[in-house]
């Protein structure tokens, strides 16, 4: 069961089936421009969404607000040394913006960065850097279940360090968890592994910290060897073989904004905190208030309680379970932000270019106001450069993504409820088609039309045609 119990309530939307068909139809078919107010249960993301504890919200009324040199900065800074052993520490506003400074200040044009999996946005920086991201997984999510799926494929990396092009490659990310890979955990061993080989090549070993505590948890579950161990304790052992990191804070920082780059490295610090002043602020807010620094630090303290973590992968197996029995098919194992279910095998009569996931995840919120996130090919995919169909993603998922602390069994049982409701109809579910889309990170603001078999005529490219036909 949770182990807390509830302070403070926020009362939750319930609109009917005419006003969730209106909200689709004017949100271009985006679940992203759905406002909130009409979402019952939003597992959109686990960013940013959590409930802060009691401890949290008393942190914020005593922070410091001083523009430099705060208080609440010092604690940050002592939390984050003491969990990653990086002596320098450097807040920011969100993920992205680390991701920005840190890559831009590592990478130069045509040099290339590895990952497990570069999530969405770290690829996007990589790309700002005019440097190249490879992803080498060592399994795709949708294959046979193995206890470390956000591991990267030794053999591949090893090869890319020695071949052609090998004195190209500048760092090596490690994306714990593996979120745009199934949400699966990368094992202590391959970490290691990495850290042998960066060093046997003059690479810095960076790790994607955002989801650092779920990843030491599900290491004390899955590798025997640290069964038992403090998952504080193991995040500490990740952190020691890494040069550097950098976290989105709104996901086991237990905060609603927030992020964090951490180095040994001086030299690359100094540089970081030049491009910091230009774009975040002084060096101890980046672009956050001290509350919400106050918030962070007491949030790092909190997410490693072994307690929490069980609970939090508990739910996430538990409803795994719940959307198995509702027919979907659920990636296996599951680990603790999310649960993904491989759309393309629930709809193999839609084709990657007409968006299965999306079609998936609109089916949902139709049936029960509940709102999910895609990653498929409107993320993953690229419109192909000859015409025709996009190129598509290698997977088609739906991301049941779990907010910290915010919903209870019940919410969760609804869910599974609507799923099943979508299960029984699948067969007649429709794919889409692109109307407009934006060159980078087109799924957060691209409006899509339903491809209807008996429609006399599609649209045009480009026009919002869903959008236009309610004005
Ligand atoms: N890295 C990972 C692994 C992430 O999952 C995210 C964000 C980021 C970096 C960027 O952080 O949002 O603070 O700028 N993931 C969110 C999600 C958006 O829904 O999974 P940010």
């Amino acid at each position: 069961m949770e182990p807390f119990r509830i302070k403070a309530v926020e009362p939750i939307p319930f609109p009917g089936p005419v006003q969730r068909q209106a909200a689709l139809d004017a949100a271009g078919y985006n679940l992203f421009r759905v406002p909130s107010r009409l979402i019952t249960v939003d597992l959109l993301t686990d960013s940013g969404t959590s409930a802060m504890s009691a401890a949290q919200w008393s942190a914020l009324m005593s922070a410091d607000e001083s523009y430099a040199g705060a208080r609440s900065f010092e604690r940050f800074e002592a939390v984050v040394r003491e969990l990653t052993g990086f002596d320098e520490v450097i807040p920011v506003h969100q993920g992205r913006a680390a991701e920005r400074i840190l890559l831009g200040a590592v990478l130069q044009p045509g040099e290339v960065s590895i990952s497990n999996t570069h999530f969405d946005t770290t690829r996007a920086a990589v790309e700002a850097a005019r440097a190249v991201a490879v992803d080498l997984p060592a399994a795709a999510p949708v294959s046979a279940p193995v206890p470390f799926g956000g591991d990267i494929d030794l053999d591949a990396l090893r090869r890319a360090l020695t071949g052609d092009g090998g004195s190209d490659v500048r760092c090596v990310v490690l994306t714990v968890t593996n979120n745009a890979g199934g949400g699966q955990p990368v094992s202590l061993g391959n970490i290691a592994a990495v850290r042998q080989l960066c060093r046997d090549h003059g690479v810095q070993l960076l790790l994607d910290a955002s989801r650092f505590a779920e990843n030491a948890y599900l290491i004390t579950e899955r590798d025997l060897e640290h069964a038992g161990q403090h998952p504080r304790e193991v995040a500490k052992a990740m952190f020691a073989l890494a040069d550097g990191c950098w976290a989105s804070l709104k996901k086991d920082g237990i905060g609603n904004i927030g992020g964090l780059i951490a180095l040994r490295n001086g030299e690359l610090a100094r540089r970081c905190r030049e491009h910091l002043i230009a774009v975040e602020g002084f060096p101890t807010y980046g672009g956050l208030a001290g509350r919400d620094l106050e918030a962070l630090a007491q949030g790092l303290t909190e997410v490693t309680d072994p307690d929490y973590l069980r609970y939090r992968a508990d739910a996430a197996r538990w409803f795994g379970q719940r959307l198995m029995e509702a027919g979907l098919p659920v990636l296996q194992p599951t680990g603790c932000h999310a649960v993904y279910v491989d759309a393309a095998q629930l709809l193999p009569h839609i084709p990657p270019h007409e968006l299965p996931a999306t079609a998936l995840a609109n089916e949902l919120y139709l049936a029960g106001a509940v709102r999910t996130s895609w990653l498929g090919t409107l993320v993953f995919g690229r419109p192909n450069p000859e015409g025709g169909p996009d190129i598509p993603a290698p997977q088609e998922l739906v991301r049941f993504a779990l907010p910290r602390r915010v919903y209870t069994q019940t919410h969760l049982q609804y869910v599974a409820e609507a799923a099943a409701e979508v299960v029984a109809k699948a067969d007649s579910v429709r794919g889409y088609r692109i109307v407009e889309q934006a060159a980078a990170l087109r799924h957060f603001t691209a409006a899509l039309q339903p491809l209807n078999a008996t429609a006399p005529s599609l649209p045009r490219p480009r026009q919002r045609t869903a959008v236009k036909h309610r004005q």
